[in-house]
């Protein structure tokens, strides 16, 4: 699992509507390769603190098996509408609709996802679907041609029109040696839009803009100046934004971790832009900002260029007794776009600080001296670009916090709430 997926959410955090108190997904298996795929999304979903619930088409358990999903925790496991010595209730085709918070079947076979167009009940994972109130995500995996058919086009279309949130498959061979769009999604995606589909979307409608990594700023040909940020903070922190629902526009630095493309969720689309510069970052997010409602400026932005040599490569003949660099200042990005906040409905603010020394007296200063609306701290001692940090947090109302050692992810949960709060 890479590091900025690694969520971990606490009862309270996942929607728990008036019947559905458990943090519980519910995982329909369909008859495909792919099927072995679903036992890495139960413990998936589980480290994330979901209980997980399944259900096995007879089709898919040509591929796996029941116990296979037992021995990983999953509870109940499915295996047909009655007579399976494994479930205790007498009705199997309703208990996930009164217990799961979310329905994610993946992978999704043609047959499953023609059923549940038609709102056929003739068997026991459809049967389960249509009596299930909560969100439905589709993660389908087919042949190419099957993919492409109209008959299933028009199926999906159907299923999406009734809010149902396709992962689309995604391009590449399938396993019966085809190229084309088929083979379920990346699993990273399936994972993701079954933690979106159960926690609550308590920033609809807010449009994020989130900066991150490291900046490049080249000298010559081949030569650069960069710093270690990896981005893992800025990528949590986009993620813990779009769960939560809103739209997110990251703008990335060089090297910065995976995040779905918009493609990849048509529904619900995180828009990504990669950058290289100082400056390209600054033009991209002031492009953006204002539309934006919020900024979360988490790049370690280079305060200075290099001034170019030139595209060629500088050679050691032509300075054998060394040399001199000259470095210009770049754009601050942070005060820059915090200056310019509109005057109704102003944007809110918030900023990060790496430092060396005195951690709480450079996080009050930088509030405000960059007028941000929170500032985030870390000290360098505690180490760079690390999966975990040691945080204090101060904001413009006076609220100061220290927290423990915690995962990048975490705290960025933590963070976009005390963000919504302001
Ligand atoms: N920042 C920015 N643009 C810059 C420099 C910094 O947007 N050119 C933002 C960072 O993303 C961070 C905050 O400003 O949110 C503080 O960055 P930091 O590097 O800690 O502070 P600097 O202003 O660069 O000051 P110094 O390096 O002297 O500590």
């Amino acid at each position: 699992m890479d590091t900025h997926l690694a969520f971990h959410f606490a009862p309270e955090d996942c929607a728990a509507g008036e019947t559905k108190a458990a943090p519980r997904l519910h995982l329909g298996v369909c008859g495909s390769i792919a099927a072995y795929r679903a036992l890495d999304l139960v413990r998936q979903w589980q480290d994330a603190g979901f209980g997980v619930s399944v259900t096995l088409t007879p089709a898919s358990m040509d591929f796996v098996g029941a116990l296979s999903f037992e021995a990983l925790g999953a509870s109940p496991v499915y295996t047909a509408m009655s007579g399976d010595a494994r479930v205790s209730t007498p009705f199997p085709h309703l208990e996930p609709g009164q217990n799961a918070c979310a329905m994610i079947i993946a992978p999704a076979s043609a047959a499953t996802i023609s059923r549940l167009a038609q709102g056929a009940a003739d068997a026991l994972l459809a049967c389960q679907a249509l009596a299930f109130r909560g969100p439905l995500v589709l993660a389908p995996a087919m042949n190419p041609a099957m993919w492409e058919h109209p008959a299933v086009q028009a199926n999906v279309a159907r299923l999406c029109s009734r809010g149902c949130t396709l992962v689309p498959p995604g391009l590449g061979r399938t396993a019966c040696g085809e190229l084309g769009r088929g083979r379920m999604a990346d699993l990273r995606l399936v994972y993701l839009a079954g933690l979106r589909a159960a926690l609550p979307k308590d920033l609809a409608g807010v449009k994020a803009l989130v900066t991150l990594g490291p900046t490049r700023e080249q000298w010559d040909g081949v030569r650069f100046w960069t710093n270690a940020s990896t981005g893992v903070m800025g990528a949590s922190l986009a993620l813990a934004l779009w769960l939560r629902g809103a739209e997110v526009h990251a703008v990335c630095g060089p090297g910065t971790p995976w995040l779905p493309a918009a493609e990849d969720m048509p529904d619900a689309p995180l828009y990504r832009y990669s950058v290289t510069s100082a400056r390209e970052m600054f033009a991209a997010a002031s492009d953006l900002w204002p539309e934006m409602d919020a900024g979360l400026f988490t790049a370690a932005v280079a305060d200075y260029s290099p001034v170019p040599n030139g595209p060629e490569k500088f050679k050691k003949s032509d300075a054998p007794d060394g040399f001199d660099l000259h470095f210009a200042p770049n754009p601050d990005i942070l005060k820059t776009l915090a200056a310019s906040r509109r005057q109704v409905r102003p944007q809110k603010v918030m900023g990060f600080a790496a430092e060396s020394g005195n951690l709480q007296d450079a996080v009050r200063g930088k509030l405000y001296a960059k007028q941000a609306d929170m500032l985030v701290g870390n000290l360098l001692s505690d180490g760079f670009a690390t999966s975990s940090d040691r945080v204090f947090v101060a904001d413009r109302m006076g609220r100061e916090e220290s927290w423990p050692q915690l995962p990048k992810p975490s705290i960025a949960w933590r963070l976009v709430s005390w963000l919504a709060s302001l």
